[in-house]
């Protein structure tokens, strides 16, 4: 997993819950890094569960919740480092068709090393989009609100359905349709 998905969530951690829990998750976990990030870095993937473990924990609340919370964050992050991708669409059902066979393949130039999803994608109209998410990290809330604040960019409303086809969440099904007014 590369280094800015690690400052980033430090630094959400740090708005969120104060410099002190970050401090106490940091301490808690077992970092081979001993929680050195630099942005453009790679570092094991453990080491994000175990933060978002003890982070959930401290702060008492589901980790699937706080996945969540940091994909909501973590667009403001993504169109702050790279406002041309996203500018390069013109609407959010466009955007998410082109993430497996444009936006990722561009990351992986850009971050050597990046551990990305697959997705399967199937455009059904041009409200509605289905979506299969495969990765080994089982990230799909990270996924969904990534969806959603895509709408939201947009001013766009939508509904983003998911069923898990593995229990583990490695592979998920999204089925997402855009709604008719502003937000
Ligand atoms: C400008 C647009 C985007 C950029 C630049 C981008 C970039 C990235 C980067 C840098 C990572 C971290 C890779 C790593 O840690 O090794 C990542 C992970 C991820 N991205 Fe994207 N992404 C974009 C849009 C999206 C969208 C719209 C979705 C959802 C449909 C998405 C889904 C994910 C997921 C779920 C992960 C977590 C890794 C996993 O589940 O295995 N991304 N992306």
């Amino acid at each position: 997993m590369k280094g800015i998905v690690f400052t980033e969530f430090l630094e959400m951690v740090e708005e969120t819950f104060g410099l002190e829990t970050v401090d106490y998750i940091l301490y808690k976990s077992e970092l081979k890094s001993k929680g050195v990030y630099t942005s453009v870095g790679t570092y094991d993937f453990f080491e994000m569960l175990s933060l978002i473990s003890n982070l959930s924990e401290k702060v008492n609340m589901p980790v699937q919740d706080l996945i969540y919370a940091y994909g909501l964050y973590f667009f403001k992050v993504l169109h702050r480092q790279h406002p041309d991708i996203i500018n390069y669409y013109n609407s959010p059902i466009n955007l998410l068709e082109s993430v497996e066979n444009h936006i990722h393949v561009e990351v992986r130039k850009l971050y050597p090393g990046a551990e990305l999803p697959t997705f399967k994608i199937n455009r059904k109209d041009d409200k509605s989009i289905e979506m299969i998410y495969y990765s080994d990290r089982g990230l799909y809330m990270f996924a969904k609100a990534l969806i959603e604040k895509t709408f939201e960019h947009y001013n766009k409303n939508a509904v983003v359905n998911y069923t898990l086809l593995k229990e583990d969440g490695t592979e998920v099904l999204f089925l997402i349709s855009e709604k008719n007014g502003e937000q």
